[in-house]
């Protein structure tokens, strides 16, 4: 697989210590930069209402600006374009993460319930406040002015985080979104917030400098939608009107064919429906990557957890190397090094 094709995914990793990015962050992003390749960064808040876990980046204040700039700069070092995923967690927060410990924002008043981690901690969350119709706009205004952050911090552009559960995909999917105003109900509705954030943002720092990523068929934090395809493919339409740059989207879970793991391939419609580039995310390996990129199904494969366990993956594609092991111990721990900066390279 070309190098330039394989997408560093957008990738959690909770050492931001009091939100800030930290040093450490250069030497981890940089040792997955390569000439061409396209870095995305992990979830970084847009607000001090956006976050849902300990440890995560902001690009909110100007300490925030000022800590990304070293990071990028090491990335554009190496020849790599870098997006900041600018993210608000919505629901999934906790009295303890807010300001003045008040309850978590939401499209709704349907609290998530505990959540087993990947490490096999118990995660819980506070039960959400509903926005109302006023405050929407602020929500949306706080993405757009992370965007203009991001731009100011010397990244390429941003990807605004519309999956999994967060604040986006809760307002997208009928499981979380219970609104009876022009925020819920049809499908026009319940995309509303979506496009009022990406039309902000587009307007702010151009489309071409943004993408979007989407899970339509994700249930999890319990934000599941009863007709997937139907919103995947609106959505999917509904962005040509933004000239954004890109979609990105996840597979639905592996299904088993022949007592085989096989990535599901579900997402050609919505690559078909829109005009710009479209992202692949999901369960793939070096040659189902390959496979995809071939037969024009995605433009492009963005890789989560093994370019998390291989600094050099897109070398070790190249030339058919082994991959070392990923260890979800590690995923959310908040040691500077371990896990983190120190998966071996080849030689
Ligand atoms: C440790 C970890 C952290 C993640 N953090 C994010 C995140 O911040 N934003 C996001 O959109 N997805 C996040 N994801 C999901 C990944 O981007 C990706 O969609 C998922 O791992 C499936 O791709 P893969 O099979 O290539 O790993 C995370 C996944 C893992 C394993």
């Amino acid at each position: 697989m070309h190098g330039y094709r394989v997408v560093l995914a957008p990738l959690t990793r909770q050492r931001s210590y009091g939100n800030v990015p930290q040093p450490h962050a250069a030497l981890y992003y940089a040792q997955r930069a390569t000439p061409g390749g396209l870095l995305i960064t992990e979830a970084t808040g847009v607000s001090d209402t956006a976050q849902g876990y300990h440890n995560t980046p902001g690009i909110w204040t100007p300490e925030h600006v000022e800590a990304w700039k070293p990071i990028v700069a090491a990335v554009h070092a190496k020849g790599a374009v870098i997006f900041c995923q600018i993210w608000h967690s919505g629901r999934v927060s906790s009295y303890e993460l807010q300001p003045d410990g008040k309850a978590p924002v939401s499209s709704t008043e349907k609290g998530v319930g505990p959540q087993m981690s990947f490490d096999g901690r118990l995660e819980e969350f506070s039960p959400p406040r509903r926005l109302t119709v006023e405050e929407i706009p602020r929500i949306v205004d706080d993405f757009r002015k992370a965007a203009r952050n991001a731009i100011d911090a010397g990244f390429d552009g941003v990807e605004i985080h519309g999956a999994y559960g967060y604040i986006i995909d809760q307002f997208l999917k009928d499981s979380a979104n219970d609104r009876t105003d022009e925020y819920g109900g049809s499908l026009e509705n319940r995309c509303r917030f979506a496009l009022e954030v990406v039309e902000a943002v587009a307007k702010e720092i151009g489309g071409q400098r943004v993408g979007i990523r989407f899970s339509p068929f994700s249930d999890y934090l319990e934000c599941h939608d009863s007709d997937p395809h139907s919103l995947a493919l609106h959505i999917s339409t509904k962005l040509n009107d933004y000239g954004i740059l890109y979609i990105h989207m996840i597979e639905p879970r592996m299904a088993m064919v022949e007592g085989r793991r096989v990535v599901p391939k579900r997402l050609l419609p919505y690559k078909e429906a829109f005009k710009g580039t479209f992202i692949a995310n999901g369960g793939y390996d070096c040659a189902e990557g390959n496979k995809v990129v071939t037969d024009g199904y995605a433009d492009l494969v963005a890789f989560g957890r093994l370019f998390l366990g291989n600094p050099d993956l897109p070398k070790r594609f190249e030339i058919g190397a082994e991959l070392n092991n990923y260890d979800r111990m590690t995923f959310y721990t908040s040691d500077p090094v371990v896990g983190y900066t120190d998966y071996p390279f080849l030689e």
